[in-house]
Order: C-alpha cells, then structure tokens, then sequence
C-alpha cells in the first residue's frame, strides 16, 4: 500500500485526497520511516550485486547489476538481449557467495520468446537445480494485462516468493504494436512511463534488481549514414539507472554503456553465445 501516491489510493478507495494522503502517511511511518542519510553512508544501501555469469560484462558493469537499480539493454535482433534475460534468471538463484542473490525471478515476456529449455542448459552450466522452480513467468497479451501485473500483482510475488529480479523482455514491444501512430504517443509515452515509475518504487522498496531490454529504431541522418537509436523516446531515455546497446558483429556481440551515472560513456564489453548461454568472447 505505501507503494501509491494518494492521488491513487483516493482514485481507488473513493475518498478524498486529504484523506488518502493521511492514511499513507501514517502506514508510510509504521512500515519504511523516511530518514535522510548522511552521504557516507549511502554504500549501505544497494550494495548487493549480482553476476551474469560473463566475466567481461561483470567488469563492465562495475561488479555485476545492483540492487534498487534498473537495466536498459538496447539492440537489435538476435544481439543477445533474451539469452542475457535467461542467464541472469539463472544467476540470480545462486548463493551470494558464488554471485548471486539467492532468490528467483519474475520473468515478463512480452515477445513470446522465453524457453525453458535454454533455463535448463543454462543452470547446467552454473549447476542450479531444478531453475525452473523459481522462475515466476507471466506472459502479458496487452499492454492492460502488463500494467496489472506490474501494478497489482508484483507487489504480493516479490513479498512471498523471494523475488530478487525482475525481468521485462521487452518492455516496448507491446506499446508499438498497440499504440500505433503519432496521434497515440504521448498516451503511449505517459503509460510506459507509469509502468516504469512502478518497477522503480519496487526495486527500490524491496531491494531488487530490475533489467528490461528495448528494441532500436533506425533514425535518418540528414545526409548521412542513419544511425540505430532505443526505441521509447525520452521516457526510456531517463528511466533506466544504466542503458546499454547491443551490437553485432561478425563472430561476437559488443555491449556498449550508453548512458549511466557511475560508469565510463562508450565502454565495452565483448561477449558471445553459445548453446549454455554468454560466454566472454576469447579474441
Ligand atoms: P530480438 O528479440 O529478436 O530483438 O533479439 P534478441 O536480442 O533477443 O536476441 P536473442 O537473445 O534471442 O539472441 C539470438 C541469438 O542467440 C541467435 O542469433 C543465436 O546466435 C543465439 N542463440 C540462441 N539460442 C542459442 C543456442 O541454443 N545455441 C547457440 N549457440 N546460440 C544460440
Ligand atoms: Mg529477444
């Protein structure tokens, strides 16, 4: 509950705002008391880092994902996006000691490409047992269906079942195919921004990581070689904590920071795949 704005909870409830915003405030105070903090001590929080298994991409993101914080990776087709998605669903459930978060994992896909058959090569590899045990997946027909989920039922999965991380594979693909046309964007927009707005509150409140990927968009250059850019707009731009981009290339894939608070702009990381998943690219 302490998750909704009162514009929200009084929407919802029936009452007024005055009212709504004294309810929270009192179950805001009996749950999560607000506390400044002094600086030094910042490192106490999100502190919890998980593996992907790669040690190159693990170097590039400073140790691995961190919790509270949210993931963008960017690409185009077959640049890896779902098999990073199905690897960090299985390193996730390792001990702390070997990388992970002992926890599991809800797995969102939109694009109807989760397999569970490469969770099962991909465990094998990490020596996970039984991965498909804490995978919690759910596969949204509309874009009414996703903002349910993440809205209603998120909340209850994480508390209950261990949930450490959260996975959208991918968070565009159901608001390009539903919200086509200019006259629809700033609808668009305003939705995937809710729907984000909540993964943050989440990752924050429980202390979870969260990775979406992105589709790209191919934009024209006046007079020059048209550029790959993530889809989304402005709103994507600044909701990921880090964005990435996926390229291919002939015999590897280069996993590029695009924009990110605390990592260096441009740096890369190589990687390829193989059938128990990414792997560091060994020249
Ligand atoms: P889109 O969702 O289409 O945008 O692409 P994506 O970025 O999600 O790509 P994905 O993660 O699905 O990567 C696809 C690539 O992974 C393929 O081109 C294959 O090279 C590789 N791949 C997938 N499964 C296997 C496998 O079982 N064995 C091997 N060796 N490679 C695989
Ligand atoms: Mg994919």
């Amino acid at each position: 509950m302490v998750l909704f704005n009162p514009e929200e909870l009084s929407e919802r409830a029936g009452i007024d705002i005055e009212r709504a915003e004294r309810i929270l405030r009192i179950a805001r105070r009996l749950v999560r008391p607000v506390k400044a903090l002094q600086a030094s001590h910042i490192t106490e929080y999100g502190k919890e880092v998980l593996t992907t298994g790669v040690k190159g991409i693990d170097e590039l993101l400073g140790g691995g994902l961190r919790t509270s914080e949210l993931y963008e990776f960017a690409g185009e087709f077959g640049s890896g996006k779902t098999q990073l998605c199905h690897q960090l669903a299985v390193t996730v459930q390792l001990p702390v000691n070997r990388g992970g978060l002992g926890g599991s994992a809800v797995y969102i896909d939109t694009e109807g490409t989760f397999s569970s058959e490469r969770i099962v090569h991909i465990a094998e590899r990490f020596s996970v047992k039984e991965p498909l045990e804490s995978i919690l997946y759910f596969r949204p027909i509309n874009v009414v269906e996703l903002e349910d989920f993440v809205v209603e039922e998120l909340n209850a999965l994480i508390r209950d079942k261990g949930v450490r991380l959260i996975v959208i594979d991918s968070i565009i693909a159901l608001y390009r195919s539903q919200f086509k046309g200019i006259e629809w964007l700033a609808r668009r927009q305003q939705r995937i921004n809710y729907v984000l707005d909540w993964l943050k509150r989440l990752s924050t409140l429980y202390d979870i990581v969260v990775v979406y990927t992105n589709q790209v968009l191919t934009q024209p250059v006046p007079f020059g070689v048209a550029i790959k850019i993530p889809a989304g707009g402005n709103i994507l731009a600044h909701a990921a904590t880090h964005r990435f981009f996926l390229r291919k290339t002939r015999g590897h894939i280069i996993m590029e920071v695009l924009d990110s608070p605390r990592l260096p702009y441009k740096a890369t990381a190589l990687f390829v795949i193989k059938n128990d998943g990414l792997h560091d690219y060994e020249g």
